[in-house]
């Protein structure tokens, strides 16, 4: 195994019915424990729904991100990996171009939905937003109550009727895997939530939007392993209707939900692959020291 993280292939008989199984290393993996990874997506390509092309990014004068080109496929989920300073995050900001709140930051190249430039004259930003919703590291509940933090959002876009807003909360909260938790207590304020419920109400707020595509940058920070799990769950269960990105955790959480993984390195990407051959045998070194923990 060499020390590294180590996918089975579909065909092997320890293989469970989710696609893969993960065997991991003493070094960053929990030798232990069998990761139920993502299922992998039968379109193993699939089409792109997000296109990243030869993105530079500055704030001032200082360069962070470098000729970036990236792809995100539809119905799948991309990990973006990587040490701290990366240019991650920034890299998730620029797909709904929440950057352009910061006055110093500058970027050029372009990011294409669906064919389409972010950047296009016609396109607008407060409707990129809604597509493309984002889940930060803290979660954020407004001070009101479960049901109003969820309904905030599609009441400001007009949806007044009062059973269709409730249709729209149970099911974002359904989809965030919260319902049944908070089902007898919506009017109860938001900020009595545990921190896993509370960030699975900030994905729910996302999803009452009805995105297309999902950014959640370090969503399991701060959270414990069960939470974490049942925000797993929910990703996973998320990507059949939605495009998601995410900022893992750590290289683990990459391993059991991504279907392709992006190694970024001081603002440059160094690789990028199905899930199932980068955590396997990857192509650099430097990814290679990066997931068999060897820095980080
Ligand atoms: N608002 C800002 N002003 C100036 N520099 C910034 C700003 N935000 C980020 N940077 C710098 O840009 C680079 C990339 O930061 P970014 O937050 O995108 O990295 P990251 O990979 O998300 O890292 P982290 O692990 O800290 O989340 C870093 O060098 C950081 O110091
Ligand atoms: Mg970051």
């Amino acid at each position: 195994m060499n020390g590294k993280v180590f996918l089975m292939a579909a065909s092997d008989t320890n293989v469970d019915k989710t696609g893969l199984q993960v065997v991991g290393n003493q070094t960053a993996m929990d030798a232990d424990r069998s990761f139920p990874a993502a299922e992998v997506n039968p379109t193993v390509e699939g089409t792109d729904k997000v296109s990243i092309r030869n993105m530079d990014f500055f704030y001032g004068q200082k360069q962070v991100i470098f000729s970036l080109n990236l792809s995100v496929k539809t119905n799948q989920i991309l990990a973006i990996i990587g040490p701290s300073n990366s240019g991650i995050s920034t890299t998730l900001r620029s797909m709904n171009r929440l950057f352009e709140l910061n006055p110093e930051s500058r970027f050029q190249g372009d990011i294409s939905i669906d064919g389409k430039s972010i950047f296009d004259e016609s396109s607008s930003v407060t409707e990129l937003r809604r597509r493309v919703g984002m889940v930060f590291d803290v979660p954020t509940p407004l001070p009101m109550s479960i049901f109003d933090n969820i309904a905030y959002g599609p009441r400001l876009s007009g949806l007044k009727n009062k059973r269709a807003l409730q249709e729209t909360v149970e099911e974002a909260l359904r989809m965030a895997v919260l319902w049944d938790e908070v089902k007898d207590r919506l009017s109860t304020a938001a900020m009595s939530l545990s921190g896993g419920q509370q960030q699975r109400l900030c994905i729910a707020r996302v999803l009452a939007l009805k995105p297309e595509i999902i950014l959640l940058d370090r969503p399991c920070s701060g959270l414990d392993p069960i939470s974490t799990a049942r925000i797993e769950e929910s990703l996973i269960e998320l990507k059949k209707q939605f495009t998601i990105v995410i900022a893992p955790h750590n290289v683990q959480q990459a391993v059991r939900i991504s279907d392709r993984v992006a190694f970024m390195l001081m603002g440059k990407l160094i690789e990028e692959g199905a899930s199932s051959e980068v955590f396997v045998s990857p192509k650099d070194q430097r990814t290679d020291d990066y997931i068999t923990g060897r820095f980080g």
